[in-house]
Protein backbone atom coordinates (compact mmCIF):
# COMPACT_ATOMS: atom_id res chain seq x y z
CA UNK A 1 0.00 0.00 0.00
CA UNK A 2 1.20 3.44 -0.72
CA UNK A 3 1.87 5.64 2.16
CA UNK A 4 -1.20 7.98 2.27
CA UNK A 5 -1.02 11.14 0.88
CA UNK A 6 -0.20 13.88 3.47
CA UNK A 7 -3.10 16.05 2.90
CA UNK A 8 -5.70 12.74 3.30
CA UNK A 9 -3.33 12.22 6.82
CA UNK A 10 -3.93 15.98 7.93
CA UNK A 11 -8.02 15.79 6.99
CA UNK A 12 -8.29 12.99 9.32
CA UNK A 13 -6.51 14.10 12.37
CA UNK A 14 -8.66 16.78 11.98
CA UNK A 15 -11.66 14.91 12.17
CA UNK A 16 -10.20 12.57 15.02
CA UNK A 17 -9.85 15.95 17.39
CA UNK A 18 -13.35 17.10 16.34
CA UNK A 19 -15.51 18.65 17.06
CA UNK A 20 -14.07 22.19 17.03
CA UNK A 21 -15.79 25.19 17.59
CA UNK A 22 -12.86 27.58 15.95
CA UNK A 23 -13.55 26.80 12.15
CA UNK A 24 -10.04 27.33 11.16
CA UNK A 25 -7.58 26.59 8.44
CA UNK A 26 -4.76 24.26 9.58
CA UNK A 27 -2.23 23.79 6.99
CA UNK A 28 -5.16 24.96 4.10
CA UNK A 29 -7.66 22.32 5.47
CA UNK A 30 -10.66 23.87 7.12
CA UNK A 31 -11.78 22.13 10.61
CA UNK A 32 -15.51 22.52 10.72
CA UNK A 33 -16.78 23.17 6.92
CA UNK A 34 -20.34 22.91 8.51
CA UNK A 35 -20.01 25.19 11.54
CA UNK A 36 -23.44 26.82 13.04
CA UNK A 37 -21.57 30.23 13.08
CA UNK A 38 -19.90 29.76 8.79
CA UNK A 39 -16.76 31.10 8.91
CA UNK A 40 -16.05 31.81 12.42
CA UNK A 41 -13.88 33.13 13.88
CA UNK A 42 -12.89 35.13 11.10
CA UNK A 43 -16.02 36.84 10.34
CA UNK A 44 -16.06 38.60 13.84
CA UNK A 45 -12.23 38.92 13.78
CA UNK A 46 -12.22 40.99 10.52
CA UNK A 47 -13.70 43.82 12.41
CA UNK A 48 -11.69 43.31 15.86
CA UNK A 49 -8.20 43.30 13.81
CA UNK A 50 -8.53 47.06 12.74
CA UNK A 51 -8.96 47.93 16.11
CA UNK A 52 -5.56 46.36 17.54
CA UNK A 53 -1.95 46.90 17.05
CA UNK A 54 -0.93 45.61 13.71
CA UNK A 55 2.49 45.31 14.88
CA UNK A 56 3.45 43.62 18.60
CA UNK A 57 6.70 42.88 18.34
CA UNK A 58 7.84 43.01 22.12
CA UNK A 59 4.46 42.34 23.51
CA UNK A 60 3.49 39.75 25.70
CA UNK A 61 -0.36 38.46 24.90
CA UNK A 62 -2.24 36.20 26.92
CA UNK A 63 -5.75 34.71 25.72
CA UNK A 64 -8.06 33.13 28.18
CA UNK A 65 -10.13 30.79 27.21
CA UNK A 66 -8.34 30.35 23.82
CA UNK A 67 -10.41 27.36 23.00
CA UNK A 68 -8.81 26.07 19.20
CA UNK A 69 -5.90 29.04 19.13
CA UNK A 70 -7.61 31.05 16.69
CA UNK A 71 -7.05 34.16 18.46
CA UNK A 72 -3.63 33.08 20.07
CA UNK A 73 -2.30 32.57 16.20
CA UNK A 74 -3.32 35.86 14.85
CA UNK A 75 -1.77 37.87 17.57
CA UNK A 76 1.26 35.45 16.91
CA UNK A 77 1.07 36.54 13.25
CA UNK A 78 1.02 40.28 14.02
CA UNK A 79 4.53 39.33 15.55
CA UNK A 80 3.71 38.89 20.03
CA UNK A 81 6.64 37.70 21.43
CA UNK A 82 5.12 35.53 23.44
CA UNK A 83 1.45 34.29 23.52
CA UNK A 84 0.15 32.06 26.39
CA UNK A 85 -3.48 30.69 25.70
CA UNK A 86 -5.16 28.84 28.65
CA UNK A 87 -7.84 27.04 28.73
CA UNK A 88 -9.62 24.29 30.92
CA UNK A 89 -10.68 22.23 28.09
CA UNK A 90 -7.96 19.76 26.80
CA UNK A 91 -9.84 18.50 24.08
CA UNK A 92 -9.86 22.57 22.72
CA UNK A 93 -6.16 22.71 24.16
CA UNK A 94 -5.36 19.53 22.28
CA UNK A 95 -6.69 21.48 19.04
CA UNK A 96 -4.76 24.52 19.81
CA UNK A 97 -1.25 22.22 19.88
CA UNK A 98 -1.97 20.49 16.95
CA UNK A 99 -2.73 23.27 14.84
CA UNK A 100 -0.62 26.16 16.32
CA UNK A 101 2.16 23.11 15.21
CA UNK A 102 1.13 22.56 11.87
CA UNK A 103 1.29 26.36 11.28
CA UNK A 104 4.44 26.51 12.28
CA UNK A 105 3.88 29.09 15.25
CA UNK A 106 5.31 29.00 18.59
CA UNK A 107 2.49 29.77 21.06
CA UNK A 108 2.03 28.33 24.93
CA UNK A 109 -1.36 26.39 25.53
CA UNK A 110 -1.72 25.97 29.07
CA UNK A 111 -4.32 23.99 30.52
CA UNK A 112 -5.31 26.60 33.40
CA UNK A 113 -9.06 28.38 34.63
CA UNK A 114 -9.57 31.95 34.76
CA UNK A 115 -9.57 31.32 38.50
CA UNK A 116 -5.83 31.04 38.76
CA UNK A 117 -4.39 33.49 36.57
CA UNK A 118 -3.20 35.17 39.85
CA UNK A 119 -0.82 31.99 40.01
CA UNK A 120 1.01 33.66 36.62
CA UNK A 121 2.50 36.08 38.44
CA UNK A 122 3.00 37.78 34.93
CA UNK A 123 1.35 40.85 33.32
CA UNK A 124 0.66 41.29 29.38
CA UNK A 125 0.45 43.73 26.98
CA UNK A 126 -2.76 42.18 26.45
CA UNK A 127 -5.48 40.19 27.78
CA UNK A 128 -8.16 38.54 25.13
CA UNK A 129 -11.12 37.86 27.32
CA UNK A 130 -13.45 37.08 24.56
CA UNK A 131 -16.56 34.40 24.76
CA UNK A 132 -15.87 33.30 28.79
CA UNK A 133 -17.22 35.90 30.92
CA UNK A 134 -21.03 34.83 29.94
CA UNK A 135 -19.88 31.13 30.51
CA UNK A 136 -18.26 31.77 34.55
CA UNK A 137 -20.78 32.04 37.54
CA UNK A 138 -18.95 35.11 39.23
CA UNK A 139 -18.40 37.09 36.45
CA UNK A 140 -17.45 40.55 38.04
CA UNK A 141 -14.77 38.33 39.62
CA UNK A 142 -13.66 37.28 36.74
CA UNK A 143 -12.74 40.85 35.40
CA UNK A 144 -11.46 42.19 38.84
CA UNK A 145 -8.74 39.56 38.96
CA UNK A 146 -7.97 40.13 35.16
CA UNK A 147 -7.43 43.65 35.70
CA UNK A 148 -5.75 43.15 39.57
CA UNK A 149 -2.98 40.38 37.83
CA UNK A 150 -2.39 39.86 34.15
CA UNK A 151 -3.36 43.47 32.32
CA UNK A 152 -0.28 45.62 32.03
CA UNK A 153 -1.83 47.64 28.96
CA UNK A 154 -5.20 46.58 26.97
CA UNK A 155 -7.82 43.93 27.04
CA UNK A 156 -9.83 43.20 24.20
CA UNK A 157 -13.40 41.37 25.84
CA UNK A 158 -16.89 40.00 24.03
CA UNK A 159 -19.57 38.39 25.82
CA UNK A 160 -22.86 37.24 24.45
CA UNK A 161 -25.48 40.39 24.88
CA UNK A 162 -28.91 40.02 25.34
CA UNK A 163 -31.90 42.44 26.13
CA UNK A 164 -32.02 46.41 24.57
CA UNK A 165 -28.88 48.23 23.30
CA UNK A 166 -29.63 51.15 24.91
CA UNK A 167 -27.67 52.97 27.06
CA UNK A 168 -28.54 54.88 30.34
CA UNK A 169 -25.98 57.12 31.64
CA UNK A 170 -26.34 56.54 35.52
CA UNK A 171 -26.26 58.72 38.20
CA UNK A 172 -23.89 58.56 40.93
CA UNK A 173 -27.09 57.84 43.76
CA UNK A 174 -30.57 57.48 43.72
CA UNK A 175 -32.72 57.43 46.17
CA UNK A 176 -34.35 54.49 48.02
CA UNK A 177 -38.11 55.53 46.76
CA UNK A 178 -36.59 55.13 42.91
CA UNK A 179 -38.29 52.44 41.76
CA UNK A 180 -38.86 53.17 37.73
CA UNK A 181 -35.08 53.64 37.12
CA UNK A 182 -35.26 49.42 37.39
CA UNK A 183 -37.38 48.82 34.60
CA UNK A 184 -35.65 51.57 32.01
CA UNK A 185 -34.34 49.23 28.82
CA UNK A 186 -31.13 50.99 29.37
CA UNK A 187 -30.53 50.17 33.14
CA UNK A 188 -27.34 48.09 33.69
CA UNK A 189 -29.07 44.42 33.67
CA UNK A 190 -27.73 40.58 33.49
CA UNK A 191 -30.07 37.45 33.03
CA UNK A 192 -29.13 34.41 35.18
CA UNK A 193 -29.68 31.65 33.52
CA UNK A 194 -30.35 28.88 35.68
CA UNK A 195 -30.84 25.44 33.69
CA UNK A 196 -29.51 26.20 30.13
CA UNK A 197 -29.68 28.27 27.60
CA UNK A 198 -28.75 27.59 23.15
CA UNK A 199 -28.31 24.01 24.74
CA UNK A 200 -25.61 25.04 26.52
CA UNK A 201 -25.62 24.75 30.74
CA UNK A 202 -22.71 26.85 30.92
CA UNK A 203 -24.17 29.94 30.09
CA UNK A 204 -24.67 31.23 33.26
CA UNK A 205 -25.08 34.90 32.93
CA UNK A 206 -26.10 37.12 30.05
CA UNK A 207 -25.62 40.85 30.34
CA UNK A 208 -27.59 43.94 28.16
CA UNK A 209 -24.99 46.29 26.90
CA UNK A 210 -25.23 48.61 29.72
CA UNK A 211 -24.25 46.00 32.26
CA UNK A 212 -21.23 45.12 29.70
CA UNK A 213 -20.06 49.11 29.36
CA UNK A 214 -20.71 49.19 33.47
CA UNK A 215 -19.04 46.37 34.37
CA UNK A 216 -16.29 46.48 32.24
CA UNK A 217 -15.85 50.54 33.12
CA UNK A 218 -16.07 49.35 37.45
CA UNK A 219 -13.62 46.65 36.91
CA UNK A 220 -10.74 49.72 35.68
CA UNK A 221 -10.76 48.99 32.07
CA UNK A 222 -11.09 52.06 30.31
CA UNK A 223 -13.48 51.97 27.11
CA UNK A 224 -11.26 52.79 23.91
CA UNK A 225 -13.28 51.28 20.75
CA UNK A 226 -16.31 48.78 20.15
CA UNK A 227 -14.93 47.22 16.84
CA UNK A 228 -17.66 44.21 16.74
CA UNK A 229 -21.30 44.55 17.84
CA UNK A 230 -20.11 42.68 21.55
CA UNK A 231 -16.81 43.55 21.32
CA UNK A 232 -14.62 46.29 23.05
CA UNK A 233 -10.98 47.03 23.10
CA UNK A 234 -10.34 48.41 26.81
CA UNK A 235 -7.21 50.26 28.35
CA UNK A 236 -6.13 49.39 32.02
CA UNK A 237 -6.96 52.13 34.42
CA UNK A 238 -5.72 52.34 38.11
CA UNK A 239 -8.71 51.63 40.29
CA UNK A 240 -8.87 51.59 44.25
CA UNK A 241 -9.32 47.61 44.44
CA UNK A 242 -13.12 47.49 46.52
CA UNK A 243 -12.78 45.85 49.90
CA UNK A 244 -14.98 42.94 48.78
CA UNK A 245 -12.77 42.48 45.54
CA UNK A 246 -9.98 39.83 44.58
CA UNK A 247 -8.24 40.45 48.23
CA UNK A 248 -10.90 39.18 49.79
CA UNK A 249 -10.36 35.85 47.84
CA UNK A 250 -6.62 35.48 48.07
CA UNK A 251 -5.83 36.20 51.47
CA UNK A 252 -2.75 38.13 51.75
CA UNK A 253 0.70 36.06 51.33
CA UNK A 254 -1.06 34.04 49.09
CA UNK A 255 -1.56 35.97 45.62
C1 LIG B 1 -17.29 30.27 23.62
S1 LIG B 1 -15.65 29.66 23.77
C2 LIG B 1 -14.74 31.11 23.27
C3 LIG B 1 -13.44 30.75 22.63
C4 LIG B 1 -12.60 31.93 22.11
N1 LIG B 1 -12.10 32.74 23.18
C5 LIG B 1 -13.40 32.75 21.15
O1 LIG B 1 -13.78 33.89 21.49
O2 LIG B 1 -13.68 32.28 20.05
C6 LIG B 1 -15.37 29.61 25.52
C7 LIG B 1 -14.04 28.98 25.91
O3 LIG B 1 -13.78 29.26 27.28
C8 LIG B 1 -13.29 28.08 27.91
N2 LIG B 1 -13.56 28.21 29.35
C9 LIG B 1 -14.74 28.00 29.99
N3 LIG B 1 -14.60 28.19 31.31
C10 LIG B 1 -13.30 28.56 31.51
C11 LIG B 1 -12.55 28.90 32.67
N4 LIG B 1 -13.08 28.89 33.88
N5 LIG B 1 -11.24 29.23 32.51
C12 LIG B 1 -10.67 29.23 31.26
N6 LIG B 1 -11.34 28.91 30.13
C13 LIG B 1 -12.64 28.57 30.26
C14 LIG B 1 -14.02 26.97 27.20
O4 LIG B 1 -13.37 25.72 27.35
C15 LIG B 1 -14.01 27.47 25.77
O5 LIG B 1 -12.87 27.08 25.06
Amino acid sequence: MPPPHPETTLERRIQELGPWFHNMLVGGVRTEPNHFLGDYPAVKYRHIAQALPEDLSGCSVLDIGCNAGFYSQAMKRRNAARVLGIDTDDRYLAQARFAAEVEGLDIEFRRMSIWQIADLREKFDLVLFMGVFYHLRHPLLALDLIHEHVTRDLMVFQSLERGSHEILQPASDYDFSELALFNEPGYPRMHFVEHSYSHDPTNWWIPNRACVEAMLRSSGFRIESQPEDETYVCRWQPIETPPDGPHAVYPAGEQ
